[in-house]
């Protein structure tokens, strides 16, 4: 029998949710184009689409969002923000976003600087952040490790760069044509694998080697120090604070989706170090983007809950049950032989669809054939990360083959129960039993950026 980590909070507020009957699933599957994104949140019983945003804010989130100074310039919530997030980061600058993206389409194009042939270097940029880097005119090339892509063997850092590679493509490129070097930490794309401090300092003795700029893609900054906590020599006994501030001393700019470890439904951070130019640019491009400096797209109540959740998010106690939680419906899968990304990152559980559905070719996107039987099974809805995820190649306009196929099964947090994870598996491994039985989906109708989202697929016959 499997032990839980119980909870360090109790409920009072329900959201009701229905499964609705085989049949309805099998016509809302059909109407959303065979691509869960597009899915009515009505149809789906159990949605782990994603982690961002979704999360149950707590009592003290909801009480502040009362407090919230709707002022247009100069609002006392955005100044209660900037003291909690200097606090956390030791940084000089806040400016406040809407979300992550937000943060990216500000940021990105300073250090791009109108400048052509540019790159960015990271362990792997997340979708919306290589879409940012790409329309700033720049390319983005990923450097993990391999061992990140053996989804079966351990390794307590699958987020970590290839540093011999990294030295590599910066001399290849030559450094002059390197915009930053962006640090994923966890690294979604890869399975929320945290990424070693060891590693942050190496690359940032690249950096420094090279005279580069580094940034934290930190939305979940803080999952990746609890995992530093918990497998890397001498950090123990170290507080989850203290440890996210040891990875912010590693960069000179902080980007980060605030609906993740800022839990909150809504809301983004550029943060930078010291370069004071560059805060004066990205105060000047925040204003027609995304709104004036002091609110970015937030509203004062917005900026109320995120102050509160960016310290709670640093909580032990909540981040070891977080974590927990995830592992347990990893654990469940794994039990039953369904092949998972191992060990189970911080925010969700990656089943590796290479492996069950090897007769799908990468064109035909087995994860997202995954995905939709899982939804049809029970209604739970999780997302596909791989080559329909990856897109195209932006020189050739070919389908880039994606390393991994994945479906992701997102946690948000404190959300669920054990109950509902108990589903998900059992879903799961009755996918897996009737794995011969997937077929491979084509495209109705392709969008030219971040396809995913809004394409129409349908079966292979
Ligand atoms: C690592 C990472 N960076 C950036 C983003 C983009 O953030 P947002 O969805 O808030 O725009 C995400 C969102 O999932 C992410 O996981």
């Amino acid at each position: 029998m499997k032990k839980y980590v119980a909870p360090p909070y109790r409920i009072k507020m329900v959201e009701p949710i229905r499964l609705i009957p085989r049949e309805e699933r099998e016509i809302a599957l059909k109407n959303a184009g065979y691509n869960p994104f597009q899915l009515r949140s009505e149809d789906v019983y159990i949605d782990l689409l994603t982690d961002s945003g979704t999360g149950a804010m707590s009592q003290y989130q909801w009480a502040a969002l009362m407090t919230g100074d709707e002022s247009y310039a100069g609002s006392r919530s955005f100044y209660k923000l900037e003291e909690v997030v200097k606090d956390i980061t030791g940084y000089n600058y806040v400016i406040p976003a809407h979300q992550g993206r937000g943060a990216e389409q500000v940021a990105l194009p300073q250090l791009v600087d109108g400048k052509e042939g540019m790159h960015f270097i990271s362990n792997m940029h997340f979708d919306t952040t290589r879409a940012h880097v790409e329309i700033a005119g720049a390319r983005a090339i990923d450097c993990v490790i391999e061992e990140c892509f053996d989804t079966e063997n351990f390794h307590p850092f699958k987020g970590n760069f290839d540093l011999v590679l990294l030295e590599k493509l910066i001399n290849e490129k030559t450094p002059e044509k390197i915009a930053g070097i962006i640090m994923t930490i966890t690294n979604n794309s890869a399975g929320g694998q945290p990424v070693s401090l060891e590693n942050l300092r190496a690359v940032k003795k690249i950096a420094d080697k090279y005279n580069l700029t580094t940034i934290i893609d930190g939305a979940r900054y803080a999952e990746n120090a609890f995992f530093i906590k918990e497998r890397e020599e001498g950090y123990a006994d170290k507080s989850i604070k203290e440890i996210a501030r040891e990875q912010f001393d590693l960069a000179d700019i902080f980007l980060m989706s605030a609906k993740k470890d800022g839990l909150s439904n809504i809301g983004g951070l550029i943060v930078i170090k010291e370069d004071e130019e560059l805060f004066t640019k990205c105060r000047t491009f925040i204003v027609p983007l995304e709104g004036f400096p002091t609110y970015g797209g937030l509203a004062g109540r917005d900026m109320e809950a995120l102050s509160v959740g960016l310290v709670e998010a640093l909580d032990i106690d909540y981040m070891t049950h977080r974590i927990e939680q995830v592992r347990y419906l990893g654990d469940k899968l794994r039990e039953a032989g369904v092949p998972i990304q191992y060990p189970v990152g911080g925010h969700a559980v990656f089943v590796d669809c290479k492996k069950i559905a090897p007769h799908i070719p990468y064109h035909q996107f087995p994860a997202q054939s995954v995905c939709n039987a899982v939804y049809l099974e029970a209604g739970v809805r999780p997302v596909e990360i791989g080559s329909f995820l990856l897109g195209r190649d932006p020189d050739t306009g070919k389908n880039i083959e994606s390393p991994m196929e994945l479906m992701r099964l997102t946690i948000p947090r404190r959300t669920y129960t054990y109950a509902h994870l108990d589903v998900v598996a059992d879903a799961c491994i009755e996918v897996y039993n009737n794995r011969e039985a997937l077929v491979g989906v084509d495209f109705d109708y392709e969008p030219q950026v971040l396809r995913h989202f809004t394409a129409k697929l349908k079966p292979v016959k």
